[in-house]
């Protein structure tokens, strides 16, 4: 369930906006459609971004470019692929991937297929990565495991299998899930439409939850887990994730569940010390005040819609990654310790 594919020097990328009603896949051919779809979030998940950046940076550096040399016609396309939205590191992560293959390569006449054969790589091992740490994941679970999630960090956010979500498949897979509680995610509801669209398609039993009845969930002890997707971590453990993640981790530690962050590495800012340092995405006030095209406040209603939140380390039972389980104190430095 991959929501990108390359095909003949061409981006096609599975309409997240669409989704659930409408399954269309967008071709895109430019590097400005690329920055677009992520704006909109057409494309959304924090290693999608990235992947879709290092396509785009793919797509931008095809043919010839008008007034351009190359390292201006990159530099140009770079920086406004890194403007598009600015919590994901994953984004910034992969740009520089990229950037340091151009900048090996920037005299090679075989420059743009070495740049799409890169992309093509960071998509092939965003999914390897997911699949590691979906096994990972698994192994923390107990057998009969109730789990709560939020926001979408599915096959949908990522190159294709998903990292909260690769740890429920991998758990359904292994016969050790009962139940996925799914918070509808509000404003964009990519729980309701997105989460909910990826467990129906894999028959994983799931329901759907207003965000607001987490707490009751956790008070009845209905669940064994709380599994969540990250934006970005810093080198200390502080996690950014959707904006109501922070929210899980308190009821989490009030009622005594294991709270799991799962991601690849390539989400881990080793540059940013402390949760303090990392950029939250504001969005427009009219995707609370008329989601979806359908007024819900009285005109005139003032409305603050900061898209993710930050999780303290300390709230964090372990951060799941496709080199094992990290347990506190938390402490990602240049040098990666692998651990399981
Ligand atoms: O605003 P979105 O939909 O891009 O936010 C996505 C999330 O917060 C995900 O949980 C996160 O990117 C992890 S995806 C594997």
């Amino acid at each position: 369930m991959s929501p990108l594919r390359w095909q003949h020097d061409t981006l096609y990328l599975l309409d997240q906006a669409e989704l659930p009603h409408e399954e269309i896949w967008l071709k895109i051919v430019s590097w400005e459609g690329v920055a677009e779809a992520i704006r909109t979030m057409q494309v959304r998940g924090a290693p999608a971004i990235g992947i879709a950046a290092a396509y785009g940076i793919a797509l931008g550096m095809q043919g010839t470019y008008s007034g351009d040399d190359r390292a201006a016609r990159f530099s140009r396309v770079a920086a406004t692929l890194r403007e598009t939205r600015p919590t994901a590191v994953n984004l910034f992560w992969a740009i520089e991937r990229m950037e340091r293959l151009f900048n090996e390569q920037a005299d090679s006449p075989g420059l743009p297929a070495l740049l799409a054969d890169e992309a093509a790589a960071i998509h092939t091992e965003d999914i390897e990565a997911n699949r590691r740490l979906g096994e990972h994941g698994s192994r923390v679970l107990p057998s009969g495991a109730r789990v709560l999630t939020i926001c979408n960090a599915g096959g949908l956010a990522t190159g294709g299998y998903g990292t909260a979500l690769g740890v429920i498949r991998e758990a359904h897979q292994s016969g050790k899930l009962s139940m996925v509680y799914a918070c509808e995610t509000r404003p964009r509801l990519q729980g309701a439409r997105l989460t909910a669209w990826e467990l129906t398609h894999e028959k994983i039993p799931f329901q759907l939850i207003v965000d607001s009845a987490a707490g009751r969930l956790m008070a009845e002890k209905k669940i064994d887990a709380v599994i969540v997707g990250a934006d970005r971590i810093a080198r200390n453990g502080d996690t950014a994730n959707k904006i109501g993640t922070y929210t899980l981790a308190v009821l989490a530690d009030r009622h005594k569940v294991p709270f799991y962050v799962v991601a690849p590495q390539s989400t881990i800012d080793r540059a940013t010390l402390s949760g303090e340092g990392i950029p939250i995405e504001e969005r427009s006030a009219e995707e609370v005040l008329a989601p979806f095209g359908t007024a819900i406040a009285p005109a005139g209603t003032a409305a603050w819609n900061p898209a993710f939140d930050v999780t303290p380390a300390e709230l964090i039972t372990a951060i799941i990654t496709e080199a094992g389980v990290h347990r506190p104190p938390y402490s990602f430095s240049e040098c990666e310790v692998a651990r399981s």
